[in-house]
């Protein structure tokens, strides 16, 4: 098998393809459509980060792809319902840079808190403004956390430890970590913290959510955070808040625009206002991060590829799955197929037809696909042939 890493994939990800067999070729950046066409002839794997686009026209001209690893948390540079269709099976890393947020978010907290941002630059500037008037501890504070997700919720804990008092409103049932309060509804959350958090999904529906309405809500002088989505607040509105006083201070790591690279001018309405701190989309950017990311992907591409597990694919129904037991004897099929009904029985009589011996079975779907994956003692050509014949069938894997 042969993987291909492009745009500097963390060397994590090159050792634990290796060492599962693969011939591992690296690049240090992306690569546009007919370059990566090129590239992709005669590869099982790719890894790639946010600036490489597989589209419907790479996926068509690459041939053999079986996996795509996207090192990285969105999936939106992938064409995902093709690579469904033809049974390439994607995984991202959505947790892997959750504790990074967190920690950004606590660091925000407590230096709006002391107005860390205005001492620094005025000490700079030479002058030495040593006053504790708007300075003050979190210990005891109410925070406040919009979304309770992933991030949501290992913030809930970090600030807990840090004797913060925990409130939090999610549109789902979320259990409620430590002795946080869970809020019937985001009103009375605003009306309750002191210190507002968002920490929602991109769905389509949350675009603009947080506006004027909701900063009037919130308690005077208090502080907001977005280290979401950058589309979800209005942020024209957060300027009159903190221009009036009202808001006493916002960290914002997330805009509805954002600079496609590094360098590139910025504009917000919030620069230059004091205690607003702006940082450009880091929330998840760390060396840690980077490190898990590289761990995860490829562990989930080896695992795909060595034992047919899709748990926490993003576009393929999830199995997971063990080793075969007593491996080296029987073989492992799994059958990509569209969703119909009796595909199944369809499986399980062309097995039976050639006398094979089912030692295990499992089945899930998503949508117009179904996966099955069936462990068997032997498996003679010709059913093998038949299999991949069934009108149903996207793609069959034999393994072992
Ligand atoms: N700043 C960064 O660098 C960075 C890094 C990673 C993730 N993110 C962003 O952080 C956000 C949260 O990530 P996550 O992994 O915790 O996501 P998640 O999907 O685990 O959690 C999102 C939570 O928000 C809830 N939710 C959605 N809409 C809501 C609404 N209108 N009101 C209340 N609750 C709502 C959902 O039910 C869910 O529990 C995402 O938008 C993600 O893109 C930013």
């Amino acid at each position: 098998m042969k993987a291909l890493l492009l745009e500097s994939i963390h060397p994590f990800a090159e050792s634990i393809l290796r060492e599962a067999g693969f011939e591992v070729e690296t690049r240090t950046g992306a690569l546009d459509e007919p370059e990566l066409i090129d590239a992709l002839q005669g590869v099982d794997v790719v890894g790639i980060r946010s600036k490489t686009e597989i589209t419907p026209t790479v996926l068509e001209k690459a041939g053999g792809l079986t996996a795509i690893g996207a090192f990285c948390i969105g999936t939106n540079q992938i064409a995902l319902d093709d690579a469904a269709t033809r049974g390439i099976a994607t995984f991202n890393a959505p947790f892997s840079n959750t504790r990074s947020v967190v920690e950004l978010a606590i660091a925000e907290i407590i230096a709006m808190a002391r107005r860390l941002t205005e001492k620094d630059s005025s000490l700079h500037k030479g002058v030495w403004d040593k006053n504790s008037k708007g300075s003050h501890e979190i210990r005891g504070r109410k925070l406040g956390i919009v979304g309770y997700g992933n991030i949501g919720s290992q913030l809930s804990v970090v600030a807990e430890m840090l004797g913060l008092q925990v409130y939090f409103y999610d549109t789902d049932d979320k259990l409620a970590m430590g002795n946080a309060h869970r809020c019937g509804s985001l009103d009375e959350l605003l009306e309750t913290a002191e210190v507002i958090t968002l920490h929602v999904d991109g769905r389509a529906g949350n675009a603009g959510f947080f506006g004027a309405e909701q900063f009037a809500k919130m308690r005077p002088r208090s502080l907001f955070l977005n280290l979401s989505r950058g589309f979800v607040v209005d942020y024209d509105s957060l300027r009159e808040n903190l221009l009036s006083g009202h808001i006493a201070g916002a960290a914002v790591d997330v805009f509805p625009t954002e600079p496609k690279k590094r360098g590139e001018a910025f504009e917000s309405p919030l620069q230059g206002i004091p205690n607003v701190i702006l940082t450009p989309h880091v929330g998840g950017s760390t060396e840690e991060a980077q490190e898990d990311i590289g761990r995860f992907v490829a562990g989930k591409l080896r695992d795909y590829v060595e034992r047919g597990t899709t748990t926490l694919s993003v576009n393929l129904p999830s199995l997971t799955l063990e080793e075969r037991a007593g491996a080296g004897e029987g073989r492992r099929i799994t059958h990509l197929h569209r969703n119909t009904p009796g595909v199944l029985a369809k499986v399980n009589s062309i097995l039976a037809e050639h006398g094979v011996n089912i030692e295990g079975q499992l089945l899930n779907t998503r949508g117009e696909n179904g996966y099955v994956v069936t462990d068997v003692a032997q498996l003679p050509d010709a059913a093998i042939t038949d299999l991949r014949a069934m009108p149903e069938t996207i793609q069959l894997r034999i393994i072992g």
